[in-house]
């Protein structure tokens, strides 16, 4: 199965980013250790991040036409704006896992609503960078 794995605003910078809330992992380390995983459940993986709405609204609409059965995505702070994203991702009715490296309700109030969670498959918070990878054994486990 086709999964993509998207990465939304600021996760660019993970490594460096407020280290105590998301870790030393870089975006590059996040990507390999998915394709690692990915490779390991026999699934196809293709890796995207982007700073910008718009391009992970296209992302998502290509995804559709290139026969992707599941997303699993960190909308960063998207998460808690972005009604165009919740549409993209409900307008491709490709399933998909919301995943948050930090547990965002132990954090400030406006993250604590999503945009995205109650049309998803599951939701990740709160385990690292592991969320990623148990968010592709979940997608694995509903190949079969
Ligand atoms: C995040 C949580 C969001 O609130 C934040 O804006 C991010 C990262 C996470 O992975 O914990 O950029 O999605």
């Amino acid at each position: 199965m086709k999964v993509l794995l998207i990465n939304g605003p600021n996760l660019n910078l993970l490594g460096t980013r407020e280290p105590a809330t998301y870790g030393h992992a870089t975006l590059a380390d996040v990507e390999a250790m998915c394709h690692h995983e990915a490779e390991r459940l026999g699934l196809s993986l293709t890796a995207f991040q982007s700073n910008h709405e718009g391009a992970l609204l296209d992302r998502i609409h290509a995804a559709r036409g290139e026969g992707v059965g599941f997303i699993v995505i960190n909308p960063g702070a998207f998460t808690h704006t972005s009604i165009a994203l919740r549409d993209a991702l409900a307008g491709v009715a490709i399933p998909f896992i919301e995943v948050h490296i930090s547990n965002v309700h132990r954090r400030e109030p406006f993250r604590h609503h999503s945009y995205l969670s109650d049309i998803a498959e599951g939701v990740i918070v709160g385990l690292g960078i592991d969320g990623y990878r148990l968010a592709l054994m979940a997608t694995g486990a509903r190949q079969h």
